[in-house]
């Protein structure tokens, strides 16, 4: 239902698709705060809350999570974080950690951002993950839960992600022969409809296929 003057809560905030959801959402009247939880500051902005925090040792209680919606774009990878658990304590770990939290202090909107492929039952590690939280989501009960399933990402980064980059060259050259589910998707459509999500709250379950993220 439409509502204004929402609280919402990012995490992810400094990441590719995350810094596009911050720009947006600071930018749409429909929110009067955006809480965005990080390791490294951001700019300072009038609407912005921005506490720098661990998120593994988030303090029990904290006013942060009394908000209308929550947006993640947390995530990592095997080799950033160190090991497949490493990756799995943040992409399903804190992912799931911040939903509850979220939902027992009333939140009742959640968007993530998953993974064209995600499947609990798949072979792939990085996949099975992202089916996994996307399962374990729907369980805590959202009244409002979307989650979006980009293909690979565009948009530029800090680090050389060597796999990426090939397939960002490859998939760049054959985009326009390709159907759009397995183009690139672009950091900034994903952050659209992520912030789109929670300001709407459609009731029920959602899920955004790469398709539309071209
Ligand atoms: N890359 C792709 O092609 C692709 C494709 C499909 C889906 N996805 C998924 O889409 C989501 C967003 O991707 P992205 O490329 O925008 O991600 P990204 O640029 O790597 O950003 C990830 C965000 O998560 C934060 N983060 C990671 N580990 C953390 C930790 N331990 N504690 C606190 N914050 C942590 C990062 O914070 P710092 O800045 O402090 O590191 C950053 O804000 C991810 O879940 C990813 O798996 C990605």
């Amino acid at each position: 239902m439409a509502k204004e003057n929402l609280r919402v809560l990012l995490i992810g905030a400094t990441g590719v698709v995350g810094r596009h959801v911050l720009d947006i959402a600071l930018a749409d009247t429909r929110f009067a705060k955006v809480i965005a939880l990080t390791r490294r500051p951001l700019p300072a902005h009038p609407k912005l809350i921005n506490p720098v925090v661990d998120l593994n040792d988030l303090p029990a209680g904290a006013e942060w999570f009394s908000v209308d919606g929550v947006i993640s774009t947390l995530g990592t990878t095997q080799r950033i974080a160190g090991s497949p658990e490493a990756f799995r304590a943040v992409d399903y770990g804190l992912n799931l950690a911040i939903a509850k939290k979220a939902h027992d202090s009333g939140a009742t909107r959640f968007a993530l951002t998953s993974s064209l492929g995600a499947d609990p039952s798949s072979r792939s590690y990085y996949l099975r993950t992202k089916g996994e939280i996307e399962r374990d989501l729907e369980r805590i009960g959202y009244e409002s839960l979307t989650i979006l399933r980009p293909g690979l990402l565009g948009g530029t980064r800090s680090e050389r992600r060597l796999s990426e980059d090939l397939g960002k060259t490859a998939l760049g050259l054959l985009g326009p022969i390709l159907p759009a589910r397995w183009r690139i998707s672009r950091p900034e459509r994903v952050a659209e409809e992520l912030v789109g999500a929670i300001a709407k709250g459609a009731s029920g379950g959602h899920i955004i296929d790469s398709g539309r993220l071209a």
